[in-house]
């Protein structure tokens, strides 16, 4: 079936402008669920509602590719009741939602160490990368068990041991050569990071790869970032003389 959402009164936007790759960071859920007396995890729930309108919206405008911070390497160290929590939801999610995805031909992928999470949650990841690779619609892209310097590390040590074996010559190492050992090969790089809930870092989220990203913060909480706060971002994100390092005509 396809997605159908009411247009509301959004902010205008050049379709020939949108960013090709954006990067969210879903912070403010726990802040989120305290202002209402609730319990974390329904923050984290009420955060997943976020994510699918923002999915389907992505969608909608044809931006090619969509990373979400889900599990961060460092989210172990939570309680062990939030964690379970957070697994849950993952278990619920990809049950919920991949038959919807893979019918609007979302091309799912994991960014992050997938043999080192639980094994039901491994294989419903593996299963649903598998299931969604051909499909040529967003490239959906979830950060779980992700942290970018590891991922950098991991990516080291995989050219080195192809220069081990003698595949690779050590000046073959190049930005080239080092993308595409990323977990993000073959991705574009990121134009747009926004981090929701007022909080100003990068929190080791795709470091290399939002080299030159736009950021744009919000003190909005994930759960309440709705398509319209979308909009507002993407706008922004417009509003913005991106250089990479160039000078601006202007000047
Ligand atoms: C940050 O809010 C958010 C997280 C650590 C987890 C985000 C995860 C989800 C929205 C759902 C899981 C994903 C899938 C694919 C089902 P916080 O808890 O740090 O908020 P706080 O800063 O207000 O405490």
């Amino acid at each position: 079936m396809a997605w159908f959402r009411k247009k509301t009164e959004l902010q205008a936007l050049d379709t020939e402008r949108l960013p090709r790759h954006v990067a969210v960071i879903m912070d403010g859920n726990g802040r989120w669920a305290k202002r209402r007396m609730q319990p974390r995890a329904l923050g984290h729930r009420a955060g997943v509602e976020a994510m699918r309108a923002i999915i389907r919206e992505s969608s909608d405008l044809g931006i090619e590719a969509l990373s979400f911070y889900a599990f961060s390497t460092e989210n172990w160290s939570r309680p062990a009741g939030e964690v379970g929590a957070l697994m849950g939801l993952l278990v619920e999610f990809f049950g919920r939602e991949i038959d919807e995805l893979h019918a609007n031909r979302v091309c799912i992928r994991i960014l992050g160490d997938v043999d080192g999470m639980p094994k039901p949650q491994r294989g419903l990841l593996i299963e649903a990368m598998e299931r969604t690779r051909k499909n040529t619609g967003l490239k959906l892209n979830l950060a779980i068990n992700y942290g970018s310097r590891a991922e950098i590390i991991h990516a080291v040590r995989a050219l080195a041991a192809r220069v081990e074996k003698g595949e690779l010559e050590p000046t073959g190492i190049d930005e080239t050569t080092f993308v595409e050992t990323l977990y993000t090969a073959g991705l574009p790089e990121v134009d747009l990071l926004i981090r929701t809930s007022g909080e100003l870092r990068l929190s080791n989220f795709l470091l290399y790869q939002c080299a030159y990203a736009e950021l744009v913060f919000t003190d909005i909480l994930w759960p309440d970032f709705n398509v319209a706060a979308y909009h507002g971002a993407l706008a922004a994100y417009q509003g913005r003389e991106r250089r990479f390092g160039g000078r601006s005509p202007s000047l």
